[in-house]
């Protein structure tokens, strides 16, 4: 038990400072979690289902996939002296950082691509877009930003990296409100 919780510890700090790949840091704003998120707003069919939609997509999956004999076979080849599901040097792309609220578990969260959300968690600002921004939310002008966010971790330091198609992959993973009929 001992061990286990200065493991996290190591891997918690070992990843808030590993933040290059995170779009901006939102001074002051922490993580939520997927939970947290989803927890209320972002299930329901009205409001687009973007939980249901992410939970179908390999983000949800991304730590599971550490937990593997292939992934633990890399990170042995890369040198690493701790399971993959326990390298920062992994975990820095497949999930969020740790923190009191987050659960590793669950992966390539919300608040990777929209920011650490305590800023902007509030209905009354979330319903708003500019306040959102305004209040930490990460804002994509337009595709090539977008592109960018997902190319902070589908890159060539990936060790299974092959190609990344961004019109076919957000494809995959959209997740709009609906427009009003
Ligand atoms: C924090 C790092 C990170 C960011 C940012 C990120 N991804 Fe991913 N993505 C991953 C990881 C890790 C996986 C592998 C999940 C698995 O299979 O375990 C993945 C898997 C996927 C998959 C599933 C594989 C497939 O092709 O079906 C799609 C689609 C995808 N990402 C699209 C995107 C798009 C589009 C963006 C940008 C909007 C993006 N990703 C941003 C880390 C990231
Ligand atoms: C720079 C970001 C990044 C880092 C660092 C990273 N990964 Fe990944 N990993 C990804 C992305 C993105 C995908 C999804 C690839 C895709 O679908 O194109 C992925 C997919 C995977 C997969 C599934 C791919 C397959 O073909 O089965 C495994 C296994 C994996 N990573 C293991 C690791 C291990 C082990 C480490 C640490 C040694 C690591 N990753 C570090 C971004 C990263
Ligand atoms: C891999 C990156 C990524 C992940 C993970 C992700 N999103 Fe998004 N999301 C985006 C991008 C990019 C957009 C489109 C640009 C924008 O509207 O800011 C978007 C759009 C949205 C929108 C629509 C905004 C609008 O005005 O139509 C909502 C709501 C949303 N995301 C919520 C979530 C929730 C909740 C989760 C987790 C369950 C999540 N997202 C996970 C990248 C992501």
């Amino acid at each position: 038990m001992k061990k286990t919780m200065f493991l996290l510890t190591v891997v918690a700090s070992a990843l808030s400072s590993a933040t290059s790949v995170r779009a901006q840091d939102n001074a002051g704003n922490t993580y939520l979690g997927v939970r947290t998120c989803a927890g209320i707003c972002h299930k329901t069919e009205k409001q687009g289902n973007q939980l249901g939609i992410w939970e179908k997509t390999g983000h949800a999956q991304a730590y599971t996939t550490l937990t593997t004999a292939k992934a633990n076979d890399i990170a042995k080849t890369k040198g690493l002296a701790t399971p993959a599901a326990e390298s920062p040097e992994c975990l820095q792309c497949h999930t969020l950082p740790a923190s009191a609220n987050v659960d590793v578990k669950e992966g390539v969260q919300c608040e990777v691509c929209h920011g650490p959300g305590s800023g902007y968690k509030g209905l009354s600002v979330m319903k708003d877009k500019a306040r959102s921004i305004a209040a930490g939310m990460t804002e994509y002008k337009d595709d090539a930003a977008i592109e960018k966010q997902c190319r902070s971790c589908h890159n060539e330091k990936s060790p299974t990296f092959k190609e990344f198609n961004f019109q076919e992959r957000w494809a995959k993973i959209r997740h709009s409100v609906p427009k009003n009929p």
